[in-house]
C-alpha cells in the first residue's frame, strides 16, 4: 500500500516547492521507525552521524555554539529519552541498507510531482529525531527540501517564509554557505509571521527548502522521520549564494539571489568557473611547494 494517501499527494502537489503543508501518511507502524530499532541503528551508524543535547527550556534563538550537553552518551540518551530532558539526531541514516530503501521507496512515491516543477530529485537524505518530552528544536533552516513524518508521540513546528529578509538577511544565508551556522536570532516580533503546524503519528509537513522553523514537542516521546532531497535549481541558489558573499567581499552590494520560480543560473555558472579556477590554482601551488 501505498505510504501517502491521494489526499496527502494532492495536498504536496498544490504546496511544492514554495508553500510548506499538511500532509498524512502510513508510516506510523514501521518497524525500522520502533525506538528499539533505532537505538540499535544508533550503535551501527558512523559516530560522527550522531548529535544530542538538552533540549528543554531552549531559547528559541540560541546559538548552535550555546546549545547545552546533557551530559550522557548518545546511547544513553536513547535509552533514557523519556526523562533526559534530550533531543537526538541520527544523520545520514541511509548509510544502513534497509533504511536507504526506506528513504527512495518513500519519495519515489512523489517523483511524478517533484520532477516536473523541480527537475530530478538529487542528494537524498534521510534523517530521524527523537526527543523527550517538551523539547525544543530553536529557530533554524535546512539546506534541503524536506517531508517529516512524525512517527510516535505530538508536534507543533512553527513555519516561516523563505523569503523573509528579516528573519533571514542575505548575509546570515551567505555565512551559511560559507561553513557558518544555521540556528537564527529571534526577535519576538518574528512570532506573528509564522504558522503553526500541529502533527500526531501518521500526519506529516512539507517543509520548504530554507524556510526556517522552529519545533516542540509535547507530552510525550517523539520520533520523526526526515526525508530530503535538492534539485539543480537548489544547487543554483546555493552558487547564488557563495558567489554574493565574495561580491560583497570586494565591497560591492550585489542583488539577493532570486526564490522559485526564478532562477539563479548565471551566478551560478560564475561561481562554478571562479571556483574551478581556484581549485587549479591551489593545486598548482600545492605540486609546486
Ligand atoms: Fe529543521
Amino acid at each position: 500500500m501505498a505510504v501517502f494517501p491521494e489526499q496527502a499527494v494532492q495536498s504536496f502537489r498544490a504546496a511544492y516547492p514554495s508553500t510548506g503543508t499538511h500532509l498524512t501518511h502510513r508510516l506510523t507502524n514501521h518497524p525500522l521507525l520502533e525506538i528499539e530499532a533505532l537505538a540499535r541503528l544508533a550503535e551501527r551508524i558512523r559516530p560522527e552521524d550522531l548529535e544530542h543535547n538538552a533540549a528543554t527550556d531552549l531559547p528559541l534563538g540560541i546559538s548552535n555554539a550555546e546549545t547545552p550537553s546533557n551530559g550522557l552518551s548518545v546511547h544513553d540518551t536513547i535509552a533514557s529519552i523519556q526523562n533526559c530532558g534530550s533531543w537526538v539526531l541520527l544523520k545520514q541514516v541511509q548509510q544502513d541498507p534497509a533504511y536507504r530503501d526506506l528513504l527512495h521507496d518513500v519519495l519515489s512515491e512523489l517523483k511524478p510531482e517533484i520532477e516536473p516543477v523541480t527537475g530530478e530529485m538529487l542528494k537524498l537524505v534521510a534523517f530521524i529525531f527523537i526527543s523527550s518530552p517538551n523539547a525544543v528544536t530553536p529557530l533554524h533552516f535546512d539546506p534541503e527540501y524536506n517531508i517529516l513524518f512524525q512517527i510516535r508521540g505530538t508536534k507543533t513546528m512553527t513555519l516561516f517564509p523563505a523569503e523573509d529578509s528579516e528573519l533571514v538577511t542575505q548575509r546570515f544565508r551567505e555565512q551559511y554557505y560559507d561553513g557558518g551556522p544555521r540556528n537564527l536570532p529571534w526577535r519576538e516580533e518574528f512570532a506573528a509571521r509564522g504558522r503553526e503546524i500541529h502533527i500526531k503519528p501518521g500526519e506529516g509537513i512539507y517543509v520548504p527548502i530554507l524556510a526556517p522553523h522552529w519545533v516542540k514537542t509535547h507530552g510525550e516521546v517523539s520520533v520523526s522521520l526526515s526525508l530530503t532531497w535538492r534539485s539543480e535549481w537548489s544547487f543554483h541558489q546555493e552558487d547564488a549564494h557563495r558567489l554574493n558573499s565574495r561580491l560583497r567581499r570586494l565591497g560591492l552590494k550585489p542583488s539577493p539571489p532570486r526564490f522559485f520560480p526564478q532562477g539563479n543560473l548565471a551566478k551560478s555558472v560564475a561561481q562554478r568557473a571562479i571556483s574551478k579556477v581556484e581549485r587549479t590554482w591551489s593545486g598548482r601551488a600545492a605540486t609546486d611547494a
